[in-house]
């Protein structure tokens, strides 16, 4: 079987890598490079009670991908490609009384689904985090929960991929999909691919591909910037750190990535001073130290939302060849072991997974 993946993101570097491994002959095509879209400003945070707690049908799908992830990253390390990836949990702070008590609700809602989680008050904080602001309320730290380093990843992904024969092609911009009952043909700048299946797994770019027969799907880029800081003064945060007006994630590197905004300002990649300023502010009222830290980069990248929020994977009913894997909004990378196996298993298995009913690229059309 030949496929053809559009977009060389997180998402579409492992549905590659998956095919390969199964034996597919895989083309990738990106309009710029791997993780150069959405995934390269990704904070890799992996935390489906943080996101998705007020989305059921998301929380399925984001603690369901979670679980996945131990042997997601063990496959990888036979690409020697270093990728930090931990399970050390998170940190939920609340900085006034209400957050206290919102986050308390939080805990006893976790407790009823059997989920590990433990509130810690003002002194517990303290010494479990000590990086944190001294006038914080408490925090609920919950176990299961980690990060993964994106960039990384992708590049592990691809090294994997290759390795099972899978071809990059880059700078291509594919244009349009068409499906008929033979073969898909992807048109990209002057070339024709042809294949039996093209997976669009473009992020935000996703409905600038037009596919014959279809309707665009209704997706919105949501720009995030994060600042990336190289901590200076003392000890770094010990896990991935969740505020009311950001979140940061600690490196092994002695950096701390802090995000995000959550702009809707089109296909604007820029960083501005606004989107700096909020989350500068935002880590220095969480951490005293961070008015001390450089500021090694600002980071960029929009989120492919759709509205509800949910993303869109599977086959078109009237593009069968053509499967989406794309809209994944805020947990792209947390989503990622999820939608490669369900990509995967449609193609190589011809198994539909019962919940691609519910995120089928069909569904906006209904
Ligand atoms: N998942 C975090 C974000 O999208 O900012």
């Amino acid at each position: 079987m030949k496929v053809v993946v559009v977009g060389a993101g997180v998402i579409g570097a492992s549905i590659a890598d998956a095919l390969a491994d199964r034996g597919v002959s895989v083309t990738v095509l990106d309009m710029r490079g791997p993780a150069r879209g959405a995934t390269q400003a990704s904070a890799g945070i992996l935390a489906p009670y943080l996101e998705a707690h007020d989305h059921p049908a998301l929380l399925d799908l984001t603690s369901r991908s979670l679980s996945l992830y131990p042997a997601f990253m063990e496959k990888l390390a036979a690409a020697d490609v270093p990728v930090e990836f931990a399970r050390t949990g998170t940190l939920e702070v609340a900085l006034d009384d209400e957050e206290a008590r919102r986050l308390q609700g939080m805990k006893a809602w976790l407790d009823a689904r059997g989920v590990e989680a433990e509130w810690l008050d003002s002194s517990a904080l303290g010494e479990r985090e000590p990086t944190v602001h001294p006038s914080a309320r408490g925090g609920l730290f919950i176990a299961a929960h980690g990060f993964v380093r994106a960039r990384a990843l992708v590049a592990a992904l691809v090294a994997h991929a290759k390795m099972s024969g899978a071809i990059f092609e880059m700078p291509v911009e594919a244009a349009s999909v068409e499906s008929s009952r033979d073969a898909a043909v992807v048109r990209a700048d002057d070339r024709r691919y042809e294949a039996d299946a093209v997976v669009v797994a473009a992020g935000s770019w996703s409905k600038r591909v037009r596919v014959a027969n279809v309707a665009a799907l209704p997706m919105r880029p949501v720009r995030g910037q994060l600042v990336h800081l190289t901590w200076t003064d003392g000890e770094l945060p010990r896990r991935v750190i969740w505020g009311p007006r950001c979140y940061a994630v600690p490196w092994s590197d002695r950096s701390l990535l802090v995000g995000a905004t959550m702009e809707d300002v089109g296909f604007d990649e820029e960083p501005t001073v606004a989107g700096v300023q909020a989350m500068t502010t935002a880590a220095s009222s969480l951490f005293p130290a961070a008015a001390s830290a450089r500021i090694e980069a600002i980071r960029v990248g929009l989120r492919p939302k759709l509205p509800d929020e949910l993303p869109a994977i599977g086959r078109y009913a009237r593009a069968p060849r053509v499967i989406a894997a794309s809209g994944h909004y805020r947990n792209g990378v947390l989503l990622t072991p999820l939608t490669a196996a369900l990509v995967s298993g449609l193609l190589v298995d011809g198994v539909e997974d019962p919940v691609l009913a519910q995120i089928s690229p069909d569904r906006f059309e209904r």
